[in-house]
């Protein structure tokens, strides 16, 4: 390992029930930075985000964070380590109220001050102003704040965020991919982003992995994704 590397892996296989998804996975990531992972439906993105994160064992290949293997540690180890991840669709807990589903990220993480409570409401005001509300209660980008927010508590060094735009509005969309960069300027926090949205991954990523078929197959570099249309041809591989 590169002691450039915030984390890398080599060659990671890992899939379900003995059918392989994942088929030999190279990537790497420097501190503080944004990389999207794009590609078509069903080619394995979420699955590369459930093994980076620790709910999917890897079968083959190795998965190393901050100098250390992460292969046989268990995903709520990975959470206190820093690594923070945002699932496909959100997850938030419907009958708790926000207040509870952000408790929540201070439990996974071990530990939370309350300044950070405060700054989570502050990058999510509106989250400040709905904190008795039941989580089920929020819109579809409010609950994607939630959950952003439910892994910040944590205060974690990286954040796995998979489709954050998927079923939002765009002008949260929007809101969300700036508050994250923000984040990232003023904190370095490093983000790996899974993305179809051509606007979030143009206002986020500063580079992109593209997956098919369970491996990378290119690497766009920045000035790739001035142009929207490689962005949109590579998502549709
Ligand atoms: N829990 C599961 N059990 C069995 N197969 C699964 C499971 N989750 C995903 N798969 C299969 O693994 C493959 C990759 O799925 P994955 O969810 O990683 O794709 P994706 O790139 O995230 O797609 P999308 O863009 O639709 O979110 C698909 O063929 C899918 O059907
Ligand atoms: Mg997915």
């Amino acid at each position: 390992m590169h002691s450039e590397y915030l984390f890398e892996t080599r060659g990671l296989w890992a899939g379900y029930g003995g059918k392989p998804v994942l088929q030999g996975v190279d990537m790497q990531l420097r501190p503080g930075e944004i990389v999207a992972v794009i590609g078509r439906n069903g080619v394995g993105k979420s699955t590369l985000m459930k093994s980076l994160i620790g709910l999917l064992p890897i079968d083959r290949g190795t998965f190393e964070f901050r100098g250390q293997s992460l292969d046989k540690v268990p995903a709520h180890k990975r959470a206190r380590l820093g690594i923070g991840y945002v699932p496909q669709g959100r997850d938030v807990f419907p009958r708790m109220t926000v207040e509870e589903n952000l408790a929540v990220g201070e439990s996974i993480s071990g530990g939370a001050s309350r300044e950070i409570y405060d700054e989570v409401y502050s990058y999510f005001p509106i989250l400040a102003e709905r904190r008795h509300q039941r989580a089920g209660t929020l819109s579809g980008g409010q609950q994607q704040q939630l959950a952003i927010g439910r892994v910040l508590i944590g205060r974690p060094s990286l954040i796995l965020l998979d489709e954050p735009s998927e079923g939002i509005q765009p002008s949260i969309v929007i809101d969300i991919a700036k508050l994250v960069v923000e984040l990232n300027r003023k904190t370095g926090i490093s983000v790996v982003l899974v993305e179809q949205n051509i606007d979030m991954i143009r206002a986020m990523a500063q580079r992109c992995y593209v997956m098919d078929k369970g491996r990378i197959t290119t690497r766009l570099a920045a000035d790739a994704l001035e142009d929207r249309e490689t962005i949109r041809r590579h998502l549709a591989v």
